[in-house]
């Protein structure tokens, strides 16, 4: 496998100065999700304006003030993709009792509408179902109509193309998206928009001063966008880096990668995410190939491109 180069940059990703414009290939992301108690106070030490807002109960005010924050990195995306590019962004909605009033705030279309401003297309997103083992799901009135509310599920990967659709006209680049294939039944379950049973992945954090958890999405979701929307050689950026679970993936897929991280302290969960890079490539691979097996038994003829994806998965 070609060697790949993999750059932690600590620091603000509103300005990525240090990488080119129209340079990236797929940015995959995940930024601290809007009106979620958790991230308050990174969004009052980004804006100590929000910090006000909030304690003055103005909620709709605070949720456009923190995602007036998350344009400026969307902004940047925009200028370091290359035309054909692909933004993805892992977002959840929020719901949150101001002033004893209960109300959503839908950072996903939020979001949607700052990007279509931009000019990226928006594509069909992916509606990620979670798994939840919460027992006791009723917010509001109960079993008393009608003042029970709906509970958050789920949450979204939203997907953006700059540009036109990316073309393939060097021998080169042809070579390395033939290399990137994926199996028939892969593409069934990957391209569809709902996913579930993702597994979740450690969110606790070693170090507390940072905060209690760590917001990690599962390797898992990060290789399929990885895969679905980039090829072997190419380059993967993430703004939101945390525990650096998109650079995890693109070590094992062998696409380069760029991440910033505006917590220097996250370093060491940086490292152990990559120390595990190994254990979580396998278990991905066996599961993979296994799936693939057990669809092959049920009837279908093994394909000259499925025995070339078989070579590609065990030459990683
Ligand atoms: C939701 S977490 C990302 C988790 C990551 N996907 C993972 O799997 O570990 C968001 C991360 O963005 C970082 N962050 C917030 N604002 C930032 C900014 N302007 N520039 C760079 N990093 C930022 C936070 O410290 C946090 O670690």
């Amino acid at each position: 496998m070609e060697p790949t180069s993999h750059k932690i940059i600590f620091g603000s990703s509103v300005n990525m100065r240090e990488v080119e414009s129209n340079s990236v290939n797929l940015v995959i992301t995940s930024p601290p999700y809007p009106m979620i108690e958790m991230w308050d106070d990174m969004f009052g030490k980004m804006n100590n304006e929000i910090k006000d807002v909030l304690m003055t109960n103005r909620g709709n005010i605070a949720f456009e003030l923190m995602h007036k924050e998350l344009d400026r990195v969307w902004t940047e995306c925009y200028r370091v993709l290359k035309d054909g590019g692909i933004l993805c962004v892992n977002i959840g909605d929020a719901v949150r009792t101001i002033e004893k009033d209960f109300i959503l705030f839908p950072s996903h279309s939020r979001i949607i509408s700052f990007c279509s401003k931009l000019n990226f297309s928006n594509l069909p997103n992916i509606i990620w179902r979670k798994t939840t083992n919460a027992p006791n799901k009723f917010m509001g009135s109960g079993m008393y109509p009608p003042g029970a509310y709906v509970t958050l599920e789920h949450e979204y990967i939203l997907i953006f193309r700059k540009g036109k659709k990316r073309e393939f006209k060097l021998n080169d680049e042809k070579r390395r998206r033939q290399e990137s294939a994926y199996f028939w039944e892969e593409r069934n379950s990957w391209f569809s928009d709902v996913w579930f049973g993702l597994q979740g992945t450690r969110q606790k954090l070693e170090d507390k001063k940072i905060r209690n958890r760590s917001a990690a999405y599962p390797f898992e979701l990060a290789i399929r966008l990885l895969l679905m929307f980039s090829i072997k050689g190419d380059t993967v950026l993430d703004p939101f880096l945390g525990t650096g679970t998109t650079m995890a993936a693109a070590m094992f897929a062998g696409r380069n990668s760029i991440g910033f991280e505006i917590e220097k302290s996250f370093l060491s969960a940086i490292n152990s995410k990559i120390g595990e890079v190994k254990d979580l490539s396998c278990r991905f691979l066996r599961e993979r190939i296994t799936g693939h097996r057990d669809f092959w038994k049920a009837g279908k003829e093994l394909s000259l491109l499925d025995i070339r994806i078989y070579f590609m998965i065990y030459r990683v």
